[in-house]
């Protein structure tokens, strides 16, 4: 409370009718000014009461969210949006004590259809819950013009695989027309006909073929919008597992390997399967960097919101000209790999929210770090349980 109605109220018993009178109006133009206030805010606000009532409503939010009837004050708040999704969503959330942060809806009033982004938190006052707050802002250009910029860019990372591909299937085509002519020359003069020179042949076409037909599942790979399926994960137990798929070929290749797992992170959410592709993307790399043997260290870590997994290797290391370009599709250092490794781990790890660095020194090694995002309903059980143990 203001600290100077506070005063008032202390001397209220002491004042006349008119100054009451004239305390009581100011009070009123201030609450029509606030009212006003809000009304002009673009975002739709409308708070609850612990029960989850109305208590306040704006307009944008009456604009953004229509209402069914046509008094919402101290309403159950799901009782009264119109639109049958939302309502359910906010009852769960709700129900849940989920904060939630841009949550998008698609409305369809009126023959537009317009997206609104829902975002829930709590109401505190005096360090304690008090209600609820839910905002709501009209999202629709915003999310227009994301998607075009993403449709941009897709599509300038489309060229570059295409000219990737074009130049990868240049050499497997020419190889096997040359082939085809040479077993041509041989079939027009059939008395010198050699088989095994003709077979020899055929088995160069079919292993370009074969070739051709890697790069384009690859490529398809690559650019193929990957149904990642999300689902709760024991990050380490899935590394630990992945190491002991690929033991025996690490220690065919002398690499020793050393896990610094913190047994504390939290679950995280992930595709194991493309999870695991990814991290055995970047095992095979540092591998392929040790070729005398060597130390693969692998260690998780929380740090703030994320978990961090390191991969280190003490390999030939990496270039700084050829740092920026490791994640190019088709960049590739060695005779036969087809440089699409780490274009699939980056596909990958963006495709959960992560991000992936690396650090790297030539003729030391390298380090790659991978972080995932904390799910938040992880984060508040952490949040809480650092509370208690005071960190
Ligand atoms: N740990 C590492 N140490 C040194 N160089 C690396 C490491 N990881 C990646 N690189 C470099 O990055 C390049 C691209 O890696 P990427 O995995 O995308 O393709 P690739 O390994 O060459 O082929 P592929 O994975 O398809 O067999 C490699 O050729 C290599 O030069
Ligand atoms: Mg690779």
């Amino acid at each position: 409370m203001r600290k100077f109605v506070q005063r008032v109220l202390d001397k209220l018993p002491k004042l006349d009718r008119e100054q009451i009178y004239s305390l009581v109006s100011q009070l009123a133009r201030e609450n029509e000014q606030l009212e006003t206030v809000l009304d002009s805010l673009t975002h739709g606000v409308i708070v609850l009461d612990k029960q989850d009532r109305i208590i306040l409503y704006n307009k944008t939010a009456e604009r953004l969210l229509p209402v069914v009837g046509s008094d919402v004050d101290e309403k159950l708040v799901w009782s009264v949006v119109g639109d049958e999704e939302v309502a359910e969503f906010i009852k769960k959330s709700l129900d849940n004590d989920d904060r939630v942060e841009d949550k998008d809806f698609t409305l369809g009033a009126g023959g537009v259809a317009r997206t609104i982004s829902l975002s829930i938190s709590s109401l505190v006052q005096h360090g304690e819950i008090q209600g609820t707050v839910v905002l709501v802002e009209d999202v629709t250009d915003r999310r227009a013009r994301e998607a075009r910029l993403r449709r941009a860019e897709n599509l300038a990372s489309l060229t570059t695989l295409a000219a990737g591909v074009a130049h990868e299937i240049k050499n497997p085509l020419g190889s096997i027309g040359i082939h085809i002519q040479l077993i041509q020359r041989a079939l027009k003069a059939p008395a010198r006909l050699d088989r095994k020179t003709v077979r020899h042949y055929l088995d160069i076409v079919s292993e370009e073929v074969d070739r051709l037909n890697r790069i384009v599942v690859d490529f398809l790979f690559a650019v193929r919008p990957m149904d990642a399926r999300l689902e709760d994960g024991d990050l380490n137990k899935v590394i630990g597992d992945l190491l002991e798929f690929v033991h025996f070929e690490l220690s065919e290749a002398h690499v020793t390997v050393v896990t610094r797992f913190d047994e504390g992170i939290p679950t995280l959410q992930f595709d194991e399967k493309f999870l695991k592709q990814a991290f055995l993307n970047i095992v095979n790399n540092a591998v392929a960097a040790m070729a005398e043997g060597g130390t693969l260290t692998v260690s998780t870590r929380r740090k703030g919101d994320v978990v961090e997994i390191d991969i280190a290797d003490t390999g030939i290391g990496i270039s700084e000209e050829n740092m920026t370009k490791i994640f190019e599709p088709y960049f590739t250092t060695k005779d036969f790999g087809s440089g699409l490794g780490l274009t699939v781990v980056y596909k990958i790890v963006k495709e959960h929210g992560g991000e992936i660095s690396l650090r790297s020194k030539e003729g030391e090694g390298t380090t790659f770090t991978v972080s995932l995002p904390i799910p938040q309903k992880e984060l508040r059980l952490l949040g809480w349980k650092d509370k208690r143990h005071g960190v």
